[in-house]
């Protein structure tokens, strides 16, 4: 993409918000990522492989996975969706992790979020080996990257700084508010914006007087997953609106029922106020699928030794 579509006039009024085209952006990752994957095999070189772990039967979780897997062939990247049931026991599930860590031809891991109850997340992320981590969430690799020398980049924050920095959203020296203090999203994120010289502002269910902070973003970031959480009110004229909120709602379109998915923000609203403005569907979600096909690369240059551990 001409980076150039998306930037701002300096010094001109706002009139109405880009909107950050991602699965463009994705789109074009992904095919970067299949001519790299290409080379490698001419090279006689085997495929990367992602292995992605399923407890239970969450529909939209099976739905995200599939995205995934599918992404993962579509680039040459050998991928295996693994199913587990719901009753499987914590010890059961990390046998199965540790089996995928000591097979030589899974370059990366991973398991769906959210678990059954019965299963402690902080256990299962000890268990992944952190160099097969895609996700950023063994302690080690969490911790590089709070250090800010990050061994990998969590799915969704790199999908989001990838867009701001494609469409020249300015990061340094900006006030950058998350909602949402996920260990997959919120927290990285925050960190990673304090690395690249941001102020960061983090808040969550128990913040008080949401609107003051929010009005206060250079870029809000909304990570919640609460339908119309973010409002026109709640945004400063020209700011940066990132759409993390995914929501499955049913509509009625010609008295049919219609599954649609949602953000968090109020895209129509919002978006003539906002500076630029990231959809859903089309906007993080595809950047999300195509970091991970991009960790998992990372994941095979260190482990093939084509990069420094
Ligand atoms: N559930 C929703 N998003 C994610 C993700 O990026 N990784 C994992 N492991 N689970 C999720």
């Amino acid at each position: 993409m001409d980076p150039a579509v998306g930037e701002k006039e300096e010094g001109s009024q706002p009139q109405g918000a880009v909107v950050i085209d991602g699965k463009a952006l994705a789109q074009g990752l992904r095919h970067k990522i299949a001519q790299t994957v290409g080379e490698w095999i001419r090279q006689g070189r085997r495929p990367p492989a992602l292995s992605v772990v399923q407890v239970g039967e969450i529909p939209a979780s099976t739905t995200y996975v599939s995205h995934k897997v599918r992404a993962c062939r579509e680039c040459g990247i050998r991928s295996e969706h693994i199913r587990l049931p719901a009753t499987v026991s914590q010890q059961e599930l990390i046998a199965a992790v540790d089996q995928l860590n000591r097979d030589p031809e899974v370059d990366g891991i991973i398991v769906q979020l959210p678990l059954p109850d019965h299963i402690d997340p902080h256990a299962v992320s000890w268990a992944i080996d952190p160099e097969k981590d895609v996700d950023c969430l063994h302690p080690e690799n969490f911790g590089l990257l709070a250090k800010g020398t990050p061994r990998f980049v969590s799915c969704t924050p790199r999908g989001i700084l990838h867009a701001l920095t494609e469409y020249r959203v300015p990061i340094e020296g900006a006030h950058v508010v998350v909602i949402g203090r996920s260990l997959i999203v919120g927290r990285p994120l925050a960190l990673l914006m304090l690395s690249r010289s941001a102020t960061v502002t983090i808040c969550h269910s128990r913040t008080r007087d949401l609107p003051t902070l929010t009005r206060q973003a250079d870029i809000l970031v909304s990570a919640v997953g609460r339908p119309g959480l973010i409002g026109p009110e709640m945004v400063r004229p020209g700011a940066a609106v990132v759409d993390v909120g995914i929501t499955q709602i049913e509509v009625e379109e010609g008295g049919r029922k219609r599954k649609r998915l949602v953000g968090d923000v109020k895209f129509e609203e919002v978006r003539s106020v906002a500076g630029w403005i990231t959809p859903v569907p089309g906007g993080v979600g595809p950047l999300t699928v195509a970091m991970l096909l991009l960790n998992t690369l990372d994941a095979y240059r260190m482990r093939e030794g084509l990069a420094k551990k």
